[in-house]
């Protein structure tokens, strides 16, 4: 964990990549790091059982939530069933598991768990608690969003409480200390979102958390049906909306780049095209495509399948970094083995700690885009990168 002041300024942070060059030298520390989230609602369709953990070092069980008057972590009873088979099939790869809270239904209870320190407090303890009894290695925290800047202080002090209760109890247990890691907006300020500008307490995340997990991803969707779009561009040449964007505002605002994950979607986005002899990034479209029918979105498996059965064209945009089919007036956004190749060679370059995917069970039969990376990144690696980047490791 590094902590640092940025009024102390660039030569902290070279002493801090100084750190960094000895630490990878002499411990296996710096092991990129290969997450995936797991739909713990997929259990019957896709279970733990079924992951191939050659591709990832952490798995994370999503989602789970605070009760929203006790503030206490509930474990359902469909959570701990799924839980102990969950964790052994990790732990039999060697592979690191954490459990999720939050999610896009959480908004009602993270506001008031955070507002008062009993509450945060109760919360944090359960949480500790449900993972030792699991035994799980760590604890995700993901609230989407906070929702002004009271709320990212508070935040701050829920985590900074969350770190000193890991850190105590792993004193007085002996035990590992358990991970914590949060999910965040793809940017460390969340200015696109709606027009209440607020950005995360950046010092305390670095301090506090093992790494962040930032959702880069979502950038065009269903909300906007009158375009096509790269749902989770690399670059975008005409907006901030993007991951290089994203990934850069939090290095560029201090925050530690080795504790930066950066995630990618293992399913894409669809509309329906206005005309489909104009089908580029960009198109004019009438509405969403193929696929889910409230909100476009398509696995990736799915959208192997689509193509296959529909003749459609692939296309791979490297201006944006990803890829994109259309068949007739269907149109989908989405990223590829080629795509999350280049997407990584990016996230090493920048020297991040790792990546993540959303979510298990969404790759295709042959893990066809878990398994590029692995394929085609780690042939690549320069001498002089694996020194400052976990990532520029094996991958
Ligand atoms: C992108 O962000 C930078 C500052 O981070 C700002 O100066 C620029 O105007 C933004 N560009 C767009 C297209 O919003
Ligand atoms: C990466 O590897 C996959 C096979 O795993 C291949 O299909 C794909 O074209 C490769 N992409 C690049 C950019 O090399």
């Amino acid at each position: 964990m590094h902590r640092y002041r940025s009024s102390e300024g660039f030569s902290l942070l070279l002493l801090l990549l100084a750190a960094a060059v000895c630490s990878s030298t002499t411990t296996a520390a710096a092991q990129p790091i290969k997450a995936a989230y797991w739909p713990s609602y997929s259990s019957s369709t896709f279970p733990a059982s079924s992951i191939d953990f050659s591709y990832f070092t952490h798995v994370l069980y999503d989602f789970v939530q605070a009760d929203p008057a006790s503030f206490e972590a509930v474990v359902t009873p469909s959570d701990a069933q799924a839980l102990p088979g969950f964790v052994a099939a990790a732990h039999g790869s060697n592979a690191k598991a954490l459990l999720s809270f939050g999610g896009g239904d959480a908004k009602t209870t993270f506001p008031s768990l955070v507002s008062s320190r009993p509450a945060r407090t109760s919360f944090i303890n359960s949480a500790v608690a449900a993972a030792r009894t699991y035994g799980l290695d760590g604890l995700d925290l993901d609230w989407e969003y906070p929702a002004d800047v009271d709320q990212m202080g508070q935040l701050g002090d829920l985590l900074t409480e969350w770190r000193t209760a890991i850190d105590a109890e792993a004193a007085n247990s002996g035990r590992p200390k358990l991970l914590l890691t949060a999910a965040v907006y793809f940017s460390r300020s969340l200015l696109s979102l709606d027009s209440n500008p607020r950005s995360y307490p950046i010092q305390i995340l670095a301090s506090s958390l093992d790494w962040i997990n930032a959702m880069c991803y979502d950038y065009h969707g269903s909300w906007d049906t009158t375009v096509t779009g790269a749902p989770a561009a690399l670059y975008d040449p005409k907006s901030n909306i993007s991951t290089s964007y994203g990934i850069d505002s939090w290095i560029s605002a201090g925050f530690p780049s080795e504790q930066v994950v950066m995630g990618m979607p293992l399913y894409g986005r669809t509309w329906q095209l206005k005309n489909p002899v104009d089908n580029g990034i960009g198109a004019p479209a009438v509405g969403i495509g193929p696929g889910n029918q409230e909100d476009g979105t398509m696995v990736y498996s799915a959208i192997v399948e689509f193509n296959k059965k529909n003749g459609a064209t692939r296309v791979y945009d490297s201006s944006t970094v990803s890829t994109y089919s259309y068949s007739g007036t269907s149109w989908i956004g989405y990223d590829d083995p080629e795509s999350v190749t280049n997407k990584v060679e990016f996230a090493k370059a920048r020297g991040l700690g790792g990546y993540f995917f959303w979510a298990l069970g969404f790759d295709d039969g042959d893990w066809s885009v878990s398994a590029a990376v692995l394929t085609n990144c780690s042939t690549k690696v320069h001498k002089e990168d694996t020194s400052s980047s976990a990532l520029a490791g094996s991958i």
